[in-house]
């Protein structure tokens, strides 16, 4: 498919940047927002018909700006990816206040309020695909991740109801939950690290951007990637008390290392 105005979140670096440009290149008209103008910019020159627009989504009055500009240049939004995300792993108590909220805001709210933004268009044309960027750890809790635990699983809740909200008229509501992912910036920011895949079983932006289109042509309501993390889940809705000794020996192992960690 092609021809859709597509506005993308987070487009500045990551899986965001790998998804704007994937549609763009199958013809799509993508609106690429993220803080960083001058990355927007070089994404821009690639993808033909595109619109940067700079926004801080933890900022009041980000969102009605986004989709208004988007708008005035489109007259229509037909994609919705919610992509901008962070995740500050690191013991609870080394978070601040303004951390927390800085998390909740950006990874929740933003696409809570971005959906809300864009579907007056969407239900007018009875038309139109949201694409929610959760993780695996939106349905596994995970120690020293639990404010973005806490973010991807609210994700998770929401897309669940708006999908059969919103799946009667017109509108799909896609969730998409990667594990590992390869070639990112929030790979890189870590405080704490519990332990990570190989490279070999991470996938790169661009596979998952594949993903992420793919949702958009051929929307279904939830795609945990890569497929093995499925029976993870599956495990750790059955049999949580297995999951909870795995990782709570992991933190432990973690904390021995780290001689600052909280006791
Ligand atoms: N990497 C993984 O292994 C993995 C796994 C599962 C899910 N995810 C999810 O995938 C999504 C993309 O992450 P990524 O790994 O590609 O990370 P990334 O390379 O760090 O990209 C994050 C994007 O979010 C934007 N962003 C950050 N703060 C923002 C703010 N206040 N306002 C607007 N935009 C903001 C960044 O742009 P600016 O800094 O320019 O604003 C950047 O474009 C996130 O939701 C993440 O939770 C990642």
């Amino acid at each position: 498919m092609s021809g859709r105005t597509v506005i993308v979140t987070g487009a500045s670096s990551g899986i965001g940047e790998a998804t704007a440009r994937a549609f763009g290149l199958a013809g799509d008209r993508v609106v690429l927002t993220a803080r960083r103008v001058d990355r927007l910019q070089r994404l821009a020159a690639d993808l033909p018909e595109s619109l940067v627009i700079q926004a801080d989504l933890t900022q009041p009055g980000a969102v009605d700006r986004i989709v208004g500009e988007t708008l005035n240049r489109y007259q229509t939004i037909e994609v919705l990816v919610n992509n901008a995300g962070i995740g500050q792993y690191n013991w609870i108590e080394r978070l601040t206040e303004e951390e927390i909220q800085t998390e909740v805001t950006l990874n929740l709210i933003a696409p809570i309020l971005l959906a809300r933004a864009v579907l007056p268009s969407m239900l007018a044309q009875q038309r139109g695909v949201i694409i929610n960027v959760s993780s695996v750890a939106g349905r596994i809790g995970v120690p020293t991740m639990a404010i973005y635990c806490a973010t991807k699983s609210g994700l998770h809740g929401i897309s669940e109801a708006l999908y059969r909200e919103l799946r009667p008229r017109g509108v799909h509501v896609c969730t998409i939950y990667p594990g590992g992912v390869k070639g990112t910036e929030s790979g890189k920011r870590k405080r704490v690290r519990l332990g990570e895949a190989p490279d070999w079983l991470r996938l790169s932006t661009k596979q998952v951007a594949g993903m992420i289109v793919s949702l958009a042509d051929r929307p279904r309501p939830r795609r945990i990637v890569p497929w093995f993390f499925s029976p993870v889940v599956a495990i750790n809705n059955l049999l949580p008390g297995l999951v909870d000794a795995v990782t709570m020996r992991a933190a432990r192992r973690v904390r021995r290392a780290q001689p600052s960690a909280p006791t």
